[in-house]
């Protein structure tokens, strides 16, 4: 990357600025609602029916921030799944509230995703973590940034001083079994597995250098998106779990920095 491509890339090109506009007001509004969840927990129905409300309208204003910036863009959207676009070549990908169930229970930890598809591959992605106002953002051949800050992948390279971190498949999942399988692998050689629930999050982490890597099979299209353009901009490595790049359509990721991804593909591969 040269300087100037850094520079843009620090202060967000004017696609970046419309991606980061519309998941700065989805994230502040999904933060405002996080502040009534902890008065509903002790409600018998719970809060689940709010959570599902603060997670379409974060949607609403997503869907109409950037209609408005790219009238003739597509989308895929969690809630409200296509919606074409006359412009063939860009869609949006949208996951409003990545880590729901956090945010159901009171825990802080959650993030909006929004990427962008250009012929059909992952061209720019934007993370938003409300809470503690980390916006990630990446775009193709421009690096990775926090808060304007360039990001790189972490340079451990020893498993034993490696933090991993996944998800954990759960009611109605039928992989349990091979799940703990990959988990009795790493957790022998590594220094820690973390599972925080928010896949966005755990690319962007893996991004910013806080893990030395992620894996978890049964994501969508929204919880990946805009991280595999984080990782691979921060200089790291996306696969699938056969190390090609059909991660997508698999619904399945390894996401790392440059020097681990063979090793824990290999402690995750499923016989
Ligand atoms: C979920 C989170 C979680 C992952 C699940 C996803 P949601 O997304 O990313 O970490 O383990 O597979 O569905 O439902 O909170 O948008
Ligand atoms: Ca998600
Ligand atoms: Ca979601």
């Amino acid at each position: 990357m040269n300087k100037s491509a850094a520079r843009t890339g620090a202060r967000g090109s004017a696609l970046l600025n419309v991606m980061i506009d519309a998941a700065g007001k989805a994230g502040r509004s999904l933060v405002r609602d996080f502040g009534d969840i902890e008065n509903l927990q002790v409600s018998k129905k719970g809060p689940a029916d709010f959570v599902s409300n603060a997670d379409k309208k974060a949607e609403k204003i997503i869907f109409e921030t950037l209609t408005k910036a790219r009238p003739k863009f597509g989308f895929l959207m969690e809630e409200r799944g296509v919606v074409e676009g006359e412009d063939i070549s860009n869609r949006w990908i949208v996951d409003p509230l990545d880590g729901t169930l956090n945010f159901l229970h009171g825990l802080p930890h959650f993030a909006v995703s929004i990427a962008l598809e250009r012929d059909g591959e992952m061209y720019a992605g934007v993370i938003y973590e409300p809470v503690s106002d980390q916006m990630f953002w990446a775009e193709k051949g421009q690096g990775a940034f926090l808060n304007g800050r360039r990001l790189r992948v972490s340079a451990r390279k020893d498993l034993e001083e490696s933090v991993f971190a996944t998800g954990i498949p759960f009611m109605g999942r039928e992989d349990h079994q091979p799940f703990l399988a990959q988990l009795e692998q790493v957790m022998a050689v590594s220094a820690g597995v973390r599972r925080f629930g928010a896949a966005a999050l755990d690319l962007a982490y893996v991004a910013a250098g806080r893990y030395e890597g992620f894996w978890e099979k049964g994501l969508n299209a929204w919880d990946m998106a805009a991280g595999i353009v984080l990782v691979r901009e921060a200089g790291g490595m996306v696969t699938d779990f056969a190390n090609r790049a059909r991660m997508i359509s698999r619904g399945e990721v390894i996401a790392t920095n440059e020097v681990t991804h063979n090793a824990l593909r290999k402690l995750v591969k499923i016989p």
